[in-house]
């Protein structure tokens, strides 16, 4: 039974894969080869994945990124970690009760000895970054190594549905992330003198300069490099909530990983919390999978994401709630409902304005933090370092691109390599990729009522030009070198009007534009409208409801026509007759009904159990607070006393929490002592070090393996 799995995306096609069978406390399920064991659990409906030692709460997922610990299961009587360790045939999974058991073992394993390697360049993460950055030493045959923890390269580009933002010329914008990945990958292939190394994770750097690495999940090799480039990208933060750890509560990006990269359908209905591009996304990438949306809180007075993200969410039906915040995540072994409340000017909940709504999934999508570990060492000990992508700064995926691509030119330039002058506008046209959305202006429709011509909903100064660059009449411009201005529409020739081809309504990544007709009736013209989700979903005959900018519902309309084809790469094109006072307001159409996101009758209160800080010792905030109230300002000194920060994800996931409760305390940034950073980056079994195949008998390897 697959009772969870995508069958059918707009977007993406389920790849065949074998068929194989593994057992779940002792009930044999139906796996597929190559997913990993998350995926296979998620696919059945299983979310509880572990019960915590400390004090028997259930443990769901929470990164999917192999950056925290919440997933462990047992594999064949050995802790893993469910979203890094694929299925294997005959595999017996468990879930972890308390502290695992390991089981005996008979003999030494045998030791070979440790590969050493010297590398020229050696590129840590295959995302966006590391792939551009990658390129341009192969173009110029200079050797370098690329490892990657992942089964396949492109980083977060691989669960990416949607056409990207940014410049055409410079950064594939208009092209689907998912795409990007493909097209970064072939290239960099084309190139002898990378060497790729997949399902391989750096762990640590030495003061001796040189790089542990666990290749292929199997075997330990030391690498000796010239120069590191770190691009290894960046881990989603945590927030601290009465119910934040149940399981049905993880991060938008896991979200994504589980829906976009294994098709599963892990929600039944969900919540999203944080209202910047990824929880935006994240909600649009929901929808596509056929998941309902129950809203998104931010607790800012406006998204901080792109407002054509939020306006289509928005247009799709799924409420926004701004100057709001999460009170809790309700649920007795996983989540069931989500409460919700509005902020005041200081902050705090407004008495009597909780909400709360029935869902199986609480989001977190409150920002990023770079996974900058290896950078920070790597320039301690003295090596010679870069950084780009997340792992130097974050911002959007376009933007890692050409970061990637100039820091890999630094870096050949730095080995004496010829590459000539790095242009100066390329760094200009990096920042501007960088930059937060600007400006909004007020809308402005077109007056005119005749022809055929696009509206442009697109009212925000952001980085983003491919609707200038497809106009096989050059009608579309930006008046100005900087692609965050707003794009008009300008017909300076009537003989050379538009002729409705439709590409500037396909490209847009912000399903932002609209094509108007009044040819064949003026008083009732055709808007050709953008369409991402299934396209079974509509046919001709069928009435919608079509909605502005800003998710005013103008009306219901006939469906006149749906266009698919090949060239529009995937977007469906709904044509519908409207009544022309507002023909040129329709910006979407909406697709989730309002009963999706109704508040439920009461409002459910959060349980009194003090809030979990840190998730993989269960230490909550009350336990620090009072550490902090006695006088304690070290957190290494708070960690010896509660546990907080010594769990496997190596503080990664509690240590900015702690930092918070300290700043709410009162006590000054200045006057804290934070922890030294683990020497390890990844957790692995210690006889790797020593030279045992850390997996071997096992064709997952050690990937997971803790
Ligand atoms: S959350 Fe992992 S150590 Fe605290």
């Amino acid at each position: 039974m697959s009772d969870f799995r995508i069958e059918k995306h707009p977007i993406l096609t389920p790849a065949a894969a074998e068929p194989i069978t593994v057992t779940w406390k002792g009930r044999p399920i139906g796996a597929r080869a190559g997913e990993t064991i998350a995926a296979a659990l998620f696919a059945h409906g299983e979310r509880i994945f572990s019960y915590h030692h400390k004090d028997h709460a259930p443990q769901g997922i929470f990164c999917a990124n192999g950056q925290c610990a919440q997933c462990l299961v047992l594999s064949d009587g050995l802790p893993v970690k469910a979203c890094m360790e694929f299925v294997h045939p005959g595999q017996k999974l468990d879930p972890v009760d308390g502290l695992p058991v390991l089981p005996p073992v008979s003999g030494s394993a045998p030791l070979h000895p440790i590969d050493e390697i010297t590398v020229p360049v050696l590129i840590i993460g295959g995302g966006p970054a590391g792939l551009s950055a990658a390129i341009e030493m192969g173009k110029r045959g200079v050797a370098a190594l690329l490892i990657d923890d992942k089964h396949r390269l492109g980083g977060k580009l691989v669960l990416q549905t949607h056409r990207f933002f940014g410049s055409y010329d410079a950064v594939f914008a208009g092209t689907r992330g998912i795409d990007i990945a493909t097209k970064l990958e072939n290239e960099l292939r084309a190139y002898p003198s990378v060497n790729i190394w997949l399902q391989s994770t750096a762990l640590a750097v030495f003061s001796d300069k040189k790089v542990g690495v666990l290749k292929d999940g199997l075997r330990y090799v030391q690498i000796k490099p010239e120069v590191v480039l770190v691009t290894s990208g960046a881990r989603e933060k945590s927030l601290a909530f009465p119910g934040g750890t149940l399981p049905g509560v993880y991060g938008a990006g896991a979200f994504q990983t589980l829906v976009n990269r294994d098709l599963v359908r892990s929600a039944g209905r969900l919540f999203i919390v944080g209202g910047g591009n990824v929880g935006l996304i994240a909600g649009y990438h929901a929808l596509q999978a056929g998941i309902p949306v129950a809203g998104l809180v931010e607790a800012l007075p406006e998204c901080s994401g792109y407002k054509v993200h939020k306006d289509k969410l928005q247009r799709f039906g799924v409420p926004i709630y701004p100057s709001h915040t999460i009170l809790s995540a309700n649920g007795r072994t996983s989540v069931d409902s989500v409460t919700i409340a509005k902020l005041d000017d200081k902050w705090k909940p407004v008495p009597g304005t909780e909400r709360s709504f029935a869902c199986d999934t609480v989001l977190i999508a409150i920002g990023l933090d770079p996974v900058d570990e290896f950078y920070t060492k790597a320039r301690e000990f003295g090596l010679t370092v870069f950084a780009a992508g997340d792992a130097e700064e974050i911002s959007e995926a376009s933007a890692a691109i050409f970061s990637g691509k100039i820091r890999g030119l630094e870096i050949l330039k730095f080995m004496g390599h010829d590459v000539g002058v790095i242009a100066p506008e390329w760094y200009t046209t990096a920042e501007i990729l960088k930059s937060r959305p600007g400006k909004t202006e007020p809308e402005a429709i077109p007056t005119e009522e005749t022809g055929v011509f696009p509206v442009l909903h697109c009212v925000q100064e952001i980085p983003c030009d491919p609707c200038t660059t497809v106009c096989p009449r050059n009608l579309i411009h930006i008046h100005s070198d900087d692609i965050r201005c707003l794009p008009c529409f300008e017909v300076p020739d009537p003989a050379k009007a538009c002729t409705a081809c439709e590409k500037c309504v396909t490209i847009c990544p912000g399903l932002a534009v609209v094509l108007v007709d009044y040819r064949k009736d003026a008083e009732h013209p055709t808007v050709t409208i953008p369409f991402e989700f299934l396209k079974d979903r509509i046919e001709v005959g069928d009435w919608v409801h079509v909605l502005d900018t800003e998710a005013a519902d103008l009306g219901p309309v006939e469906v006149v026509g749906v266009r698919v084809i090949k060239a529009n790469d995937r977007t469906v094109l709904v044509k519908v007759k409207a009544p022309k006072v507002f023909a040129k307001r329709i910006a979407g159409i909406r697709v989730q009904d309002a009963e999706a996101s109704k508040p439920m009758d009461q409002y459910v209160e959060g349980t009194s159990d003090d809030v979990i800080v840190c998730r993989c010792e269960r230490v909550t905030a009350g336990e620090i607070r009072a550490l902090i109230r006695r006088g304690f300002r070290d957190i290494s000194a708070i960690k010896a006393v509660t546990r907080a920060g010594m769990g496997s994800c190596g503080a990664k996931t509690c240590t900015a929490l702690v930092h918070r409760l300290f700043r709410e305390e009162g006590v000054p940034a200045k006057d804290v002592v934070d922890q030294p950073k683990r020497p390890l980056f990844m957790e692995v079994s210690l006889g790797t070090f020593a030279g045992t195949d850390a997996g071997a008998g096992n064709e997952g390897g050690d990937r997971g393996r803790i």
